[in-house]
């Protein structure tokens, strides 16, 4: 097997390692860990066993000397040992990656998260950064970076459709996190459809024949498992309550895909737009998290209705000095039309706002440099993004 190096980089201490179902976590972990003690909560006798007794995990550690590193996979299927964690990172000195695809598990289970004693990292799909030259701009828009799919080992739609029906079954049945699955797969189907748009609870409410509340707490089951990321608008102004309605992504567009049912059709402009700012916004979170820059990013609407795709603040804004942006215009086109950066110029015109770059992202192969807008084909983009040239 290629073995893909990853860009995350190990933590010298404890940490939770979150992300959605085969995006290569524990492959990671055995990959850079490859001496620690590994426990992995899907063997059935192990499971059962530090279910009914957590405190036996001390004795299956043994005499191990402090800073061994322990890894305990599927933590979200026991959270009560994340007592017994705690009490052996203060006693005995142990390190442990807490690895897991569901935090909403974690959190639920009414356990302190180590009292900061952890870090939080999270792995996503392959970045075009780790995948280089096997990095394919069409195919990620089709079928998204997921492991598998990415590196071809096994027909993506295939791949993609169990994937989808695995995911439900075990993450949302068997862990209990819904009360009826006909209602979540409704929803999933619309949420799927609306990836990348404006979320109106209101409508899918109706659409999927579910009340309000049960719409908001499914996007969190979505957004806790990691499978979504909830976009905001960006408000230019100190104080004021928000009033756009936040986009909804999903974190890979073939995941994406196959949630709207959709992997077995041809895909239309629409979702290839949609697709390629999937893509970019995966790649934002990605660099975001690996460089620790921790930016907010959102989007913005101007007062006329258009649009600004990602807007990433980069300083906000105080009472005595301006806000800082970075704003990023993805097109699906093969040709840079220049009335495509008036959103993004009106925003850097604003009261209290200072944009420090404007950047345009498209299909062509040109690069141009139109008064403080810069625009980049993709792959131009994705590489000045990884080496720290964006924000
Ligand atoms: N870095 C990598 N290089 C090459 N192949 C990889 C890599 N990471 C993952 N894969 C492939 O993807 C598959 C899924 O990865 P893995 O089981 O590590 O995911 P996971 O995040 O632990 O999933 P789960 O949440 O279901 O446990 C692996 O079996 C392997 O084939
Ligand atoms: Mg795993």
């Amino acid at each position: 097997m290629v073995y893909i190096n990853r860009n995350i980089r190990l933590p010298n201490c404890s940490f939770f390692l979150l992300g959605p179902r085969n995006v290569g976590k524990s492959t990671w972990l055995k990959n850079v860990l490859p001496n620690a003690k590994y426990f992995d909560l899907l063997e059935s006798s192990l499971y059962f066993e530090l279910l009914q007794n957590p405190d036996d995990l001390e004795a299956m550690i043994g005499t191990a000397s402090p800073d061994t590193w322990v890894i305990i996979d599927e933590i979200q299927k026991v959270p009560a040992l994340l007592n017994e964690v705690h009490r052996l990172i203060e006693n005995k000195g142990w390190r442990f990656v807490l690895c897991g695809s569901s935090a909403r598990k974690i959190r639920r289970g009414g356990v302190n998260l180590l009292g900061g004693r952890a870090i939080m990292c999270n792995l996503e799909s392959f970045s075009s950064s780790e995948l280089r030259e096997l990095f394919d701009l069409e195919f990620s828009m089709e079928w998204g970076t997921l492991p598998v799919v990415a590196l071809n080992l096994m027909s993506p739609p295939e791949f993609l459709n169990s994937y989808f029906e695995t995911y439900i079954k075990e993450e949302i049945k068997e862990e209990g996190l819904v009360r009826a699955l006909p209602p979540f797969i409704r929803f999933v189907n619309i949420a799927g459809l609306l990836n990348g748009q404006s979320i109106n609870a209101q409508n899918i409410s109706r659409d999927a024949m579910i009340s309000r509340t049960t719409v908001d707490s499914y996007f969190s089951v979505l957004t806790d498992t990691l499978l979504g990321y909830f976009l905001p608008a960006y408000q230019p102004k100190l104080k004021v309550r928000e009033q756009t309605h936040p986009k909804f992504y999903w974190f890979d567009s073939g995941v994406a895909r196959a949630a709207s049912g959709l992997l077995f059709e041809p895909l239309d402009r629409l979702w290839k737009g949609t697709a390629l700012e999937t893509l970019i916004f995966h790649e934002l979170r990605v660099y975001n998290e690996m460089s620790k820059r921790n930016r907010p990013i959102y989007f913005y609407k101007t007062t006329s209705g258009s649009e600004i795709d990602f807007v990433i603040e980069n300083r906000k804004q105080r009472p005595n000095s301006k806000a800082h942006i970075t704003c990023i215009e993805v097109k699906l086109s093969e040709k840079w039309n220049r009335k495509w950066e008036k959103p993004a110029r009106s925003l850097d015109n604003h009261k209290g706002i200072y944009v420090d770059k404007m950047i345009g992202i498209y299909l062509g192969k040109r690069e141009y440099h139109f008064d403080k807008f810069e625009v980049y084909p993709v792959a131009t983009f994705l590489q000045k993004l990884h080496k720290k040239g964006i924000f």
